[in-house]
């Protein structure tokens, strides 16, 4: 069979986590998996939100609108833009990937940007799509190489995007929104199409948020979400695309039809309760509340042992759901702990990366320390 080959292979996080399970299995004893990038601290308990779920409604048995449910749309521009958007701009897309590969396939891109330490699906989708990508040091350097770009094209300026993320994948710290903002605007208005891809921000933030109602204002801005962290729901595979341009959402319309035709109802209609009902904001609110106390704990304890890769951290916070912690990957699997070498994270693979690892730090606190106390002895 004649294939068309992408080159992308496939993900060494997947790989790490199989590997994981063979040795949990074959020795029996118990590991703790921080090579995963979900929230573990506690699940969602979704007992009392199933109940108000009719599963003999026709909502739930046909095919849903190819955008999505027009009422969960419109829970989505009141949960993140507090009502100001318009639920044209918003269609439901099966989970953050799938927006993000949407997105790259609709775009007529020369370039998409991300940052040195990067989700690692970023490089592969784009490779995957045939569209080139490169990293950069920091936003605001960021900002300048554009400045300087555009400055020297005559004619053709190359169009570019970028993709952020923030609090960061794989670095888990947290730009200043203020910073953040104005690095963004400076970049769209240099028609730089930024693709606001942060699904893990809401887990720390709640419909009071005003940074989507600022995002909202910027034409060039793309924002793709994912209910998978904030509602630790990505079994469901649910998330969502917003864009005002309507050329943008005129393709994507067409596109979502062919490439999905309509997403999994019942995650709809999960989602749509767990944002309108009073039974469902009190789920996502507990959940949310118990995940960030432990992953904060669990940063505190890294950081008073000395644990974490400073260097990432000199100039903003940790805060999660990932860090990045001075011990290799082997070293961590030796005291049964999971995790993903920082060199999957980067294109800069020196010793001094080698010998750190992506921590997955949304687990339960005790846990956490029962697994760590032989490693912060040692260290
Ligand atoms: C930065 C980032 N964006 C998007 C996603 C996509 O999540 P999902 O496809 O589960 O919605 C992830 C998942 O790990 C991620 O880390």
């Amino acid at each position: 069979m004649e294939i068309n080959k992408s080159g992308a292979t496939f993900s060494s996080i997947v790989g790490i986590g199989a590997k994981i399970k063979k040795m949990m299995e074959e020795t029996g004893e118990e590991y703790l998996f921080l090579n995963r990038g979900i929230n573990a601290v506690c699940s969602i308990n979704l007992t009392e939100v199933i109940r108000l779920i009719d599963f003999n409604s026709a909502g739930i048995q046909v095919y849903p609108p190819n955008k999505g449910l027009p009422e969960l749309r419109e829970a989505i521009n009141q949960e993140y833009f507090d009502g100001k958007s318009h639920v044209d701009n918003i269609a439901i897309v099966p989970g953050g990937m799938s927006a993000i590969d949407s997105v790259v396939q609709i775009l007529d891109l020369d370039i998409v940007y991300f940052s040195k330490y990067f989700w690692g699906s970023y490089q592969k989708l784009c490779m995957i799509r045939g569209v080139e990508s490169s990293t950069f040091e920091n936003l605001k350097s960021f900002v300048q190489t554009v400045k300087d770009l555009r400055k020297s094209e005559t004619t053709n300026p190359k169009k570019i995007a970028v993709l952020l993320c923030d609090p960061n994948n794989p670095v888990g710290n947290k730009l200043d929104d203020v910073e953040m903002l104005n690095h963004i605007k400076v970049l769209t208005e240099m028609d730089v199409i930024v693709i606001f891809d942060s699904p893990y921000r809401r887990l720390f933030y709640d419909s009071n948020d005003i940074l989507y109602q600022e995002l909202l204002q910027l034409k060039n801005l793309i924002i793709t979400e994912s209910f998978s962290k904030t509602m630790g729901l990505s079994g469901q595979r649910i998330g969502f695309i917003h864009s005002t341009d309507k050329a943008f959402n005129d393709e994507l319309n067409v596109r979502l039809l062919y490439a999905f035709n309509g997403v999994n109802a019942f995650a709809q209609e999960l989602v749509l309760k767990l944002l309108t009902s009073p039974e469902g904001k009190k789920a996502v609110s507990d959940f949310k509340k118990k995940t960030v106390e432990d992953v904060t704990k669990n940063i505190q304890y890294l950081n008073k042992n000395n644990l974490l890769f400073n260097k990432l951290y000199e100039h903003t916070k940790p805060v999660g759901i990932f860090t990045v912690v001075n011990i290799t990957e082997d070293e961590l699997l030796k005291n049964k702990i999971g995790s993903v070498g920082m060199v999957y994270f980067t294109n800069d693979k020196t010793e001094e990366i080698r010998a750190t690892s992506r921590i997955c730090v949304s687990v339960p606190h005790e846990k956490f320390k029962l697994f760590f106390y032989k490693i912060r002895s040692v260290k």
